[in-house]
């Protein structure tokens, strides 16, 4: 073999696992991204308050009496739909995906209370959960 072709072929192996890296990555971003989304979305407890219409889930059941969230207490507000945000997080001073950012890390207050529940995923789950989320408000928000 020459040097020439050696260099070539190690050329094309390395395209081909360039190709397939990029394969993976859309996957992730293509036909699965809702069945990851729901998955971090149960994970992380947000179905323990939220419902979420738009795929026709209710709130898990909590035990009762517990701050729930469900509003069945006096100070409780209760946990709204998440299918289509609400303007304060849509029509914030900062940019939507930076309030929900800060907003569930407790570093933002919003009525001088900070949300009930901190996100403890990677910034990797985090991504994707604030993506559909906003995703799916858009959708919602078209006539
Ligand atoms: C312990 C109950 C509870 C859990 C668990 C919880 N939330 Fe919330 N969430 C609330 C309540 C209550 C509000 C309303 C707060 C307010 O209006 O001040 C809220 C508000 C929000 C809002 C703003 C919605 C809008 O339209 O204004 C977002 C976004 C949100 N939650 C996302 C999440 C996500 C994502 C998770 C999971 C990581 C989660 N929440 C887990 C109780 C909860």
């Amino acid at each position: 073999m020459t040097k020439l072709s050696f260099l070539k072929s190690a050329l094309f192996l390395g395209m081909g696992f360039l190709f397939l890296t990029l394969l993976k990555t859309e996957n992730t971003w293509g036909a699965d991204q809702k069945s990851k989304f729901l998955e971090i979305f149960k994970k992380q407890e947000c179905t323990k308050c939220h419902s979420l219409k738009a795929y026709n889930m209710a709130p898990a059941p909590t035990e009762k009496g517990k701050g729930d969230g469900w509003g069945d207490e006096e100070d409780d507000i209760e946990a709204p739909d998440l299918s289509k945000l609400s303007d304060k997080v849509m029509k914030a001073d900062l940019k939507p995906d930076e309030y929900i950012r800060k907003f569930l890390k407790k570093q933002l207050k919003r009525d001088g209370k900070k949300h009930k529940h901190m996100f403890k995923g990677t910034d990797a789950e985090f991504k994707i959960l604030i993506d559909h989320l906003l995703a799916l408000t858009k959708k919602s928000s078209k006539p």
